[in-house]
């Protein structure tokens, strides 16, 4: 197996994706629209890999385009991260959700059934367990939803199982992400949101910056360690590296969902201060009423994936912040 289609592999995680297929011996090649990322990404991957970097621009719900492109590269194996990301805007435009991750993937899949590819890797979320019920959260924990984004990740898994079970030639492996963080660390590459980021990993990276004022910490009265919100943070480099354990694996399994997660928690005040230490200066934070929809705490059991596709994170919170860092102050303005 050498050649794979990347559906938003030019987002963040889809980039960093593409380095370890690449190094891995793979051809990846990125499918994307170019509306949530920058043109830049191919040629930091290219100075990455010093390679060219085969990518065609596409929108996801073009099943044409697509399949033509499926052809074009005999592609055998597709890795599915094209899909809007943000919660708030999922409440305020759900079409936009619906049209892109639940639309898109239908296509995908209609394309996927006309041109024979037996292998689907996709994107999905720790959102889909909702409000965790216990923790850590191992995969047999109940799905649910709390905002549209979250349910276009849930139908999507969904209507994976369904065609998992309809056509069993079809292999598909389900990642389920915690909170992804850091960059590579070339520092070429890394996550650059639009506008004013919604995840803490990033706004505090701008805080340290100096393009923000201070972190709003939303939230003080939580039931955690500290009061503050609990979360899994994991390194963009070893979920990227999920990626491709489970697509070796894929040939001598039935269908997967497996968590991609540290199994450890830090909480939003250790995140400050670890970065404070990795970037070696001041961050300044507030206090403030907890978000909506926020959880106390949400972590991973990862020992699925450590048995069924042989992957465990490598890299610490110390490690995210440095890189996350790293790739900030190369790149004060993003790409
Ligand atoms: C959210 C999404 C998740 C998605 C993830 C990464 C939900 C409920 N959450 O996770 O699906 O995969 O983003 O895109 O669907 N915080 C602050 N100040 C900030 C920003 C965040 O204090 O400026 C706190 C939050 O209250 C939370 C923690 O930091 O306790 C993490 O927040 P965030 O980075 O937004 O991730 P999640 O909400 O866990």
């Amino acid at each position: 197996m050498k050649n794979i289609l990347l559906t938003g592999g030019a987002g963040y995680i889809g980039s960093h994706t593409f380095i370890e297929l690449f190094q891995c011996g793979f051809r990846p090649i990125i499918y994307d629209n170019f509306s949530n990322s920058k043109i830049e990404v191919i040629n930091r991957l290219s100075q990455i890999c010093n390679s060219e970097i085969e990518y065609i621009k596409g929108d996801i719900r073009d099943q044409n385009q697509l399949e033509a492109s499926i052809r074009d590269y005999n592609c055998e194996a597709i890795i599915h991260f094209a899909g809007l990301k943000a919660v708030g805007e999922s409440v305020s435009n759900p079409d936009l959700y619906y049209s892109n991750n639940l639309t898109g993937t239908v296509c995908l899949l209609n394309a996927i059934n006309n041109t024979g590819v037996t292998k689907l890797v996709f994107s999905s979320s720790a959102t889909v367990y909702g409000k965790p019920i216990y923790l850590p959260i191992d995969e047999k924990h109940p799905l649910s939803a709390t905002n549209p984004y979250g349910r276009t990740k849930l139908f999507i898994e969904e209507m994976l199982r369904d065609y998992a079970n309809a056509f069993p030639k079809l292999k598909i492996a389900i990642l389920r992400y915690f909170n992804p963080a850091g960059a590579h660390e070339s520092g070429l590459i890394g996550e650059d949101p639009l506008g004013i980021p919604n995840n803490l990993m990033p706004y505090v990276s701008q805080v340290a910056a100096g393009l923000r004022t201070h972190v709003n910490v939303w939230g003080n009265d939580y039931e955690t360690h500290d009061g503050t919100g609990v979360r899994d943070f994991i390194h963009v480099t070893d979920l990227a590296k999920g990626h491709i354990k489970a697509l070796n694996k894929l040939d001598d399994l039935t269908s997967i969902a497996v968590n991609l997660g540290t199994g450890k928690g830090y909480s939003v005040m250790d995140i400050i201060k670890t970065f404070q230490e990795a970037a070696g200066t001041e961050i300044p934070y507030q206090f403030k009423d907890r978000r909506n929809g926020d959880v106390a705490s949400c972590y991973a059991n990862p020992s699925f994936a450590n048995k069924i596709i042989g992957w465990k994170a490598e890299r610490n919170l110390f490690e995210m912040c440095k890189d996350h860092w790293n790739w900030q102050k190369n790149n004060p303005n993003g790409y």
